[in-house]
């Protein structure tokens, strides 16, 4: 049976009546886009994408059904860490464009139905910025405490240190000496990206400021880049070393969601809810659920949702990202369950992400590559993903099943400092030990940030059609894009794309069970299924997902057994399953076979 979009339409607002009313949002019911501005699409032939670029392709992005775009910075930037190092919050980065463009791109996401949300990068700015500039200038500058400045320590034998031991994302101390003023400052990323002191209430004041010009002038909200480290125990105490060949280790304990934290994001939160803005907060290093719910319980008023960390770290080793870790199913339900239920028994929200221009592809991380698996892989995690409790974020290039940069390319290849950094370092520490430094490269090349920076392959022509250029993109193009390509996609309705669109249309078909309803692991033992249920009300649905290779027989659990037998397939990424259906005793599930069932309701075409 086929229903139309106006039966759709009325189905779905039937539905709302009968929601609870009390945390009902339009950004619940959102689902968002983000763009890797440098990566989309180049306009102008020099080989880096832009605004114009990005406009452009507006209603390839409306097709894909997203209601809110999220742009990585666009700022003015030196662009030390592709912008997430801003100079001036109030101009553009030239090869990106202007202020005008800007415009521009809002005029076409709100013709189009869509929002735009910016990237605000707030912890930290370049040592380009101005205030960075005036603050090292001297002690008494009007900016110095706009940073945060200690004295060195000194060893017993006169050797000058860091005020403590907390180690910098991007390898070594996360202070550096600054000789003009004999002092270091603090620097959680690069040296290039001081961080800002938000003890100092000016600083607040300066970023309200910023927040209120960027939603004046149209935008939606904001993703806040590593906002639960705005607030820095103010002791400054050392982490015990565990690694003794890493004098530096992470302090994360003394910032991540430190002491004046919510004092600060409830500032912010007044802001956001003068406008009715869409947030997401980045929260890396808590894996507390409680701790992050203090942000975003819908009663807290601070922020809408949060990206934490747990499922990216998954396949991070015992030294960190870069050291072998496995993937492994049972850990994947335990974290996912642990954060749907959580949220959802405790009026809180749920981010829902799997790749973000800081991770390697989900398809070469989570499922597989291999080209008879691919498509399928990318749906089912589709499937997996877009069905959960929360707000789904796609990444550029996930909607056309991307993955990871080819095994054969160089290092030479590389482009971000995190991966170049670390490896420069390792290679160095561990030279004689090749084994070692092979096994490293091969995580690297899984996880590395490059994988999803990489250009959206746009087309079979050259470089992807990614630039009207001759020049090199300035980072590599994947080989396989003469056949993986979304110009191939969008007209094909078996495509990786349609269906990441058919997912989304059914979040926003049926709100009640796909948004607002709870969510229950179904077979928490079973090693190559993923199975869970929605349910609001009388309406239930069932997520089956094959995370393996094999075929799996599976015997229905009783619990759900009832829907299996009366219920309808509502999607499913192998066209069979649609037409057979299923029953209520057993199933046997493809490689990676994704499908949902829906109980109470006629199936529909999506
Ligand atoms: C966030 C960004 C990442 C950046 C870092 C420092 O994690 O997503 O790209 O390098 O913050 O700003
Ligand atoms: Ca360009």
């Amino acid at each position: 049976m086929t229903v139309t979009e106006t039966q759709l339409q009325s189905r779905s607002q039937s539905q709302s009546q009968s929601l609870p009313a009390n945390s009902r949002t339009w950004w619940k019911e959102s689902s968002v886009y983000q763009i890797y501005p440098a990566s989309f699409k180049d306009s102008n032939g020099d080989g880096i994408g832009d605004i114009p670029g990005i406009i452009s392709q507006l209603d390839y992005i409306k097709a894909l059904g997203v209601d809110v775009v999220w742009l990585s910075p666009i700022l003015q930037s030196p662009q030390v860490d592709m912008g997430y190092d801003v100079s001036d919050y109030y101009q553009i980065h030239p090869p990106y464009g202007n202020l005008k463009d800007v415009d521009m791109l809002i005029q076409g996401l709100h013709a189009r139905g869509m929002k735009y949300v910016m990237d605000l990068v707030v912890n930290h700015t370049s040592d380009q910025h101005e205030w960075f500039k005036q603050s090292r200038a001297s002690k008494d500058n009007k900016f110095r405490d706009w940073y945060i400045w200690k004295k060195p320590r000194y060893t017993a034998d006169g050797a000058r240190q860091p005020p403590n031991n907390w180690g910098a994302y991007f390898g070594g101390s996360a202070w550096k000496y600054d000789e003009q003023t004999d002092e270091y400052f603090l620097h959680l990323f690069a040296p290039e990206q001081p961080d800002l002191n938000w003890e100092n209430p000016q600083v607040r004041d300066a970023v309200h400021q910023i927040m209120r010009y960027w939603l004046d002038k149209g935008v939606s909200g904001f993703r806040m880049d590593v906002i639960n480290f705005i607030s820095k125990d103010q002791r400054f105490p050392d982490v015990p070393v565990v690694d003794p060949k890493n004098p530096y280790p992470e302090g994360a304990k003394y910032y991540a969601c430190g002491p004046r934290i919510h004092e600060y994001l409830q500032d912010l939160g007044r802001i956001l809810k003068e406008y009715d803005a869409f947030s997401v907060g980045e929260m890396p290093s808590v894996y507390d659920p409680a701790e992050i719910l203090n942000a975003v319980g819908f009663d807290r008023q601070e922020l809408g949702m949060a990206f934490q960390f747990e499922i990216m770290d998954i396949d991070h080793g015992p030294k960190g990202k870069f050291s072998p870790g496995k993937f492994c199913l049972k850990d994947l339900k335990s974290i996912v369950t642990k954060w749907q239920s959580f949220m959802y028994e405790n009026n809180g929200w749920n981010a829902l992400y799997l790749e973000n221009h800081d991770q390697g592809r989900s398809i070469s991380r989570f499922a597989s590559a291999k080209p008879e698996y691919r498509a399928l892989s990318g749906k089912m995690l589709a499937t997996f993903l877009g069905l959960q409790s929360g707000t789904p974020f796609v990444y550029q290039g996930q909607e056309i099943g991307m993955v990871n940069m080819p095994e054969s390319w160089d290092v030479q290849k590389f482009r971000d400092l995190e991966a170049i950094n670390f490896w420069n370092e390792f290679t160095q520490i561990n030279e004689e030990n090749a084994e070692l430094c092979n096994q490293t490269l091969k995580e690297i090349r899984l996880k590395s940030r490059d994988n999803g920076r990489i250009p959206i392959q746009w087309g079979p022509g050259k470089f992807a059609e990614f630039t009207s250029g001759t020049i090199d993109p300035w980072i590599g193009v994947n080989d396989d894009y003469d056949t993986w390509n979304a110009s191939s996609q969008v007209s094909d309705p078996s495509s990786v794309f349609n269906y990441w669109a058919s997912i989304l249309r059914l979040r926003r078909t049926w709100v009640d069970v796909f948004v607002y309803g709870s969510f229950k692991l179904i077979d928490e033992e079973h090693d190559d299924l993923f199975v869970y249920s929605r349910s609001l009300g009388e309406m239930r649905a069932i997520v089956v997902s094959n995370f393996s290779d094999k075929h799996v027989e599976w015997t229905v659990a009783s619990e759900v057994s009832s829907i299996f037998a009366g219920g309808k397939i509502l999607i499913g990424n192998y066209e069979k399953r649609q037409i057979t259906g299923v029953d209520d005793k057993s199933v046997v599930v493809k490689p990676f076979e994704a499908f949902v069932v829906l109980q109470n309701e006629p199936s529909i075409s999506v």
